[in-house]
């Protein structure tokens, strides 16, 4: 058993690989990433957030859990003893303060948005009483009126906040329960099942029909679609689908043992979430490609345009609740990790009982995920007038807050505090990378992050330079 010095910890190397994938793993690679591709052209997404990945996302990642694994403790206090432990000013630990207040705004609309895909396996499974095994979804009914579903769903203020408290109550059982007794359980169980149906799903997708066109779509790169834009939402989505800049990462690594490679471990996590997220595309648009919908619905693609493309194609029900429940455990593992990186905190700093820390940070994410859902569509006085802001509702606000602003500045923090303040030899000790590819991984962390990250905050808070 490993334990960090709060008494907790995962059993082995493997379950710290399933449950950090099952946080990189979620809403953000089936619902966001196939989304963003569609709406921002394609091709020239898919290539520019991977090489973001790659030279970006998984420098940082490792630099995370790095922290976090040296720490042994909540994301914060890691921070604060990797410094001081280097002879460096413990006010460095703000860095995870503002990850611990990510990761619990996260929380807070990612939960709205479990909510609906309860509210779709719930639509589905009575759809099975209704259509039959065999055929298409929603026999008989006019597509209008399953894409209207999602609209219909916004505008039930308290179906949704009943739904996010759902999810929300999922989410805090597990986290209430620990790490080896909780999260890991979940992890170990659900991201297997995750693969099993997401693998069939897609294969099955492969036979309807859109499967070659999906694939032109997704990988033929069209230079001139790569505008300024179409870049900041590709580093977005990198940021938010690796789970960075919030602290989940770190706390995670805090239950690492001594005995993992790192940068390996880090390797394989960015790999897995890639490859989910390639593959989400491979599943999602030969379906919508085959009913002949289009693949720039955003948001609406996975909630509208997909069951939408279910009617159309045999064993359509089932299909469609396979699918939903694969999203929820993908969900459920991913809230699991932004509940915990604030929990750790709060049980630490207040020294209180799991469960009660759990109850408590939940119960604030209940609030505001409720206001988020309860007035859905609705801008928020005074805080939409910000031209960041620009008319938004509560649900975009702590979306926009977060990855245009927190997760970059907790990333860029996050990247000096490595590469420049902390020990070189505390931190050679712990990467697991040796030769060219550490002296390359360093001067990612302290010149190439850095500087990409401070651009992308620039123009993400002020979009009007790149013409947004
Ligand atoms: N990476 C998750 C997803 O792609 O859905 C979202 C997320 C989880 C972001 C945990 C941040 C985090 F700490």
């Amino acid at each position: 058993m490993v334990a960090n010095t709060t008494g907790e910890g995962w059993s082995s190397r493997r379950a710290f690989v399933l449950a950090a994938v099952g946080s990189a793993v979620g809403l953000g690679n089936m619902w966001r990433f196939p989304a963003e591709a569609g709406a921002n052209g394609g091709g020239a997404f898919v290539m520019f957030y991977l090489l973001c990945v790659l030279l970006i996302g998984l420098p940082v990642l490792l630099s995370e859990v790095l922290i976090g694994r040296h720490g042994q403790s909540n994301a914060p206090e890691s921070v604060r003893r990797v410094a001081a432990e280097s002879g460096k000013s413990t006010r460095w630990a703000f860095l995870a303060d503002i990850g611990v207040l990510g990761a619990f705004l996260v929380l807070s609309f990612y939960c709205v948005v479990g909510g609906w895909v309860l509210y779709y396996i719930g639509v589905f499974l009575s759809d099975i009483f209704t259509s039959g095994l065999i055929g298409g979804a929603f026999e008989g009914r006019d597509p209008a009126e399953v894409e209207a579903l999602l609209p219909n769903l916004f505008g039930n203020g308290a179906l949704m906040l009943g739904l996010h408290v759902a999810f929300l109550a999922i989410t805090l059982y597990f986290v209430a329960r620990g790490v080896s007794g909780g999260i890991e359980w979940v992890a170990t169980w659900l991201m297997p099942a995750f693969f099993i149906l997401f693998v069939a799903i897609t294969i099955y997708g492969s036979f309807t029909g859109g499967f070659e066109e999906a694939v032109s779509y997704l990988f033929t790169v069209n230079f001139s679609a790569l505008t300024g834009p179409v870049m900041l939402a590709a580093v977005g989505q990198a940021f938010f689908s690796l789970s960075l800049g919030v602290a989940g990462m770190m706390t995670y690594g805090a239950y690492v043992g001594r005995d993992v490679n790192l940068a390996g471990t880090s390797g394989i996590i960015a790999g897995a979430d890639s490859a989910v997220a390639l593959l989400a595309g491979l599943c999602i648009f030969p379906i919508v490609f085959a009913a002949g919908l289009e693949a720039n619905a955003g948001p609406g693609l996975m909630f509208q345009s997909l069951p939408r493309a279910f009617q159309d194609i045999p064993f359509g029900s089932v299909i469609g609740l396979l699918f939903f429940v694969m999203v929820f455990f993908a969900a459920l593992t991913s809230s699991i990790s932004l509940l915990e990186a604030p929990t750790a905190w709060f049980k630490d700093r207040f020294r209180m009982p799991r469960p009660i820390a759990t109850g408590i940070v939940s119960g604030g994410a209940l609030v505001l995920g409720g206001f988020a859902a309860w007035f859905w569509g609705q801008p928020v006085p005074v805080l939409s007038d910000i031209a960041l802001f620009d008319g938004q509702d509560t649900f975009s606000i702590l979306d926009t807050l977060t990855s245009r602003i927190l997760m970059p500045v907790g990333a860029i923090l996050t990247s000096l505090f490595v590469g420049w303040v902390a020990s070189r030899r505390l931190i050679d000790s712990e990467n697991g990378l040796s030769g060219g590819l550490h002296h390359f991984w360093l001067f990612l962390v302290r010149w190439a992050c850095p500087l990409a990250l401070i651009v992308i905050l620039i123009v993400g808070i002020f979009p009007s330079i790149i013409g947004e």
